[in-house]
């Protein structure tokens, strides 16, 4: 028996939930007919498709299985849909993003932008650190990424977007902040002066975290961590009020989230010159929203916030 439409649906809102009564509440309809329809679907192919382990419900390898065809499918019926408004010169249709913490302080401007030129998009986007989204890819959920690693186990079609330089931050008391102004910001502060600083990190898994640890290797300098905070704007914080110093991307200075007791210093070999990129997998045919906001954000100037971005001198004035 062919799976009908409707059920492939309903097992993908089951697989999606983890739980048949939640599958049929987010659907409005009775748990009963989704359970039943399920267990239709699973006869229907001859195999069963989850299994209860104590309270949890799983996706057996048949229903792996089914759940990348649904994928595909459901991907290509909104390929499709959004071809057809195209062709009736409307955009519409969905748009599914995931991004870097970093990228936090910028996609969502041009996202806005978007979506008031184009009120018929809808949009997902998703914010995790570095590891957290090169997991996600392996379950082709989003459209396109926006990140600073380009990982290896996925393959991976990119573009360079925007330089996401990272800067050494320290609280306005603290010793190092204390010379930087009392030389007027004009001395760099030699990199050797960071090692035995205590320095407020990102959580392992963040690509900004990676990048500061390869950094300081490379200059055969070890960083001492004094604490993980799984946000930039807490690192913020803590740093500001003398927990230690930190390096933190150039986008989150500019975003007004830091407060005036946190200044950026000028230190020998920084800022790190990282880069982010525009990507998706390689096997997915993008969607015409897709691809039209990945010109988008390929054609991003943003020279209008490199004059947001203070220099040490100006910032600790
Ligand atoms: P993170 O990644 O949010 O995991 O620190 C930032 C980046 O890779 O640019």
């Amino acid at each position: 028996m062919r799976p009908t439409f409707h059920q492939l649906e309903l097992f993908r809102e089951v697989a999606r939930q983890g739980s048949f009564t939640k599958a049929a509440k987010k659907l409005s309809i009775a748990q009963p007919t989704v359970s039943g329809q399920i267990k239709q679907l699973s006869q229907g192919i001859g195999l069963p498709l989850f299994e209860k382990v104590g309270r949890q419900l799983f996706l057996t390898e048949a229903g792996e299985m089914l759940l990348d065809s649904c994928r595909e499918m459901f991907d290509s019926l909104d390929r499709l849909e959004m071809a057809m408004a195209d062709l009736q010169g409307q955009r519409r249709g969905r748009l599914k993003l995931a991004v870097v913490t970093t990228a936090q302080y910028v996609v969502p401007k041009l996202l806005g932008e978007f979506c008031q030129e184009y009120p018929d998009v809808d949009v997902a986007l998703r914010v995790l650190n570095h590891a957290q989204l090169s997991d996600r890819m392996g379950s082709n959920a989003d459209d396109l990424y926006v990140l600073s690693h380009i990982p290896e186990h996925v393959d991976l079609e990119f573009q360079p977007f925007v330089d996401n330089s990272l800067m050494v931050v320290a609280g306005r008391s603290h010793p190092l902040a204390l010379q930087a102004m009392a030389s007027g910001g004009r001395e760099k502060i030699p990199i050797q002066k960071l090692a035995n600083q205590d320095f407020v990190m990102r959580e392992p898994g963040s690509g900004t975290r990676r990048a500061v640890e390869e950094h300081f290797a490379r200059h055969k300098l070890s960083v001492q961590v004094r604490l993980d905070l799984s946000t930039n704007e807490a690192i913020a914080q803590a740093v500001a009020s003398g927990l230690g110093m930190a390096v933190l991307s150039r986008h989150c200075l500019a975003s007004g989230i830091t407060n005036p007791d946190l200044v950026p210093l000028e230190v020998e070999h920084f800022p790190i010159r990282c880069q982010w990129y525009v990507a998706h997998l390689k096997a997915k045919q993008l969607s015409v929203v897709a691809e039209s906001f990945r010109d988008r954000l390929l054609h991003y100037d943003e020279f209008s916030e490199h004059q947001l971005i203070g220099s040490p001198s100006l910032v600790m004035s």
